[in-house]
């Protein structure tokens, strides 16, 4: 196993696609998309990805980590992890905060997802986020995710220090909402918990709690010290 750590390309996005569902489908996903995601959830979530990328080059960066080791017969590609950041390095007023949350409403809902939990949990997120972080500098981390058999191998942890570096770079905090899986590694990189996201998967079937939460590292001293 060689792995490596690049920028996505636009033409990743379908491979992209299939290690984030592989990496989420056993927990949160799986109660997002009752029905798996279907063709017409995926061409969602790609057209919004794919929209967000066209429309702030400079704010969304996409990266992968490859296994340059695998081979065709392979029932996965070369993607093993991959991450999506996005970096609010000038603060925002509130008329564009506001432009921006309408533009969001105005996709609506993905495809073929259970619509009263995405309500729910993506209101949720947004309202945390709004309010902890406001029109702040800052930078996102939007998506992580590592294929499953790939787990444990420090694939999260080389998508982080690539981030954090940036954001040390940059000057600015970062903020993520953090499933349980995630919350140990974010902890171990200084990200401190801010907030309970208050989701309640029982009430959409599911047998355990999935408690997810809003943590914040702090912009870093240029020395390190905090
Ligand atoms: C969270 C996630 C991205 C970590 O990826 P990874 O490539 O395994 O990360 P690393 O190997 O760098 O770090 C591993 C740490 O994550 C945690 N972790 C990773 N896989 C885990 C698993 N299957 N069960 C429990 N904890 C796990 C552990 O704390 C681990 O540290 P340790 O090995 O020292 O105990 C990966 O587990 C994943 O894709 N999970 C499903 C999607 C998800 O929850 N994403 C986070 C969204 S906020």
């Amino acid at each position: 196993m060689r792995l490596q750590l690049l920028p996505m390309e636009e033409s990743d996005l379908d491979e992209y696609l299939d290690v984030a569902w592989l990496a989420f489908k056993d927990e949160f996903m799986g109660l997002m998309y009752p029905n798996g995601f279907t063709d017409a959830a995926r061409e969602f979530v790609k057209r919004r990805t794919l929209d967000d990328w066209q429309k702030y080059p400079e704010r969304m960066r996409a990266m992968k980590v490859i296994d340059t080791d695998v081979s065709d017969d392979r029932s996965h590609g070369k993607i093993v992890g991959a991450a999506i950041w996005k970096f609010y390095s000038e603060d925002r007023t509130e008329e564009e905060l506001q432009a921006e949350e309408k533009a969001s409403e105005k996709r609506g809902l993905p495809s073929d997802c259970n619509p009263a939990l995405a309500e729910e949990f993506y209101g949720n997120l947004a309202k945390c986020k709004r309010e902890i972080m406001g029109g702040k500098a800052y930078v996102l981390l939007n998506i992580l995710a590592t294929l499953p058999e790939y787990h444990r191998r420090g694939i999260g942890g080389m998508h982080m220090r690539w981030g954090l570096e940036q954001a040390d770079r940059l000057g600015l905090p970062s903020y993520l909402e953090a499933t349980p899986m995630g919350r140990p590694l974010y902890t171990k990189l200084g990200y401190e918990m801010v907030r309970d996201l208050e989701f309640d998967a029982r009430k959409y079937g599911c047998d355990h709690d999935i408690p997810h939460v809003c943590m914040l590292r702090p912009a870093q001293a240029m020395d390190g010290r905090p």
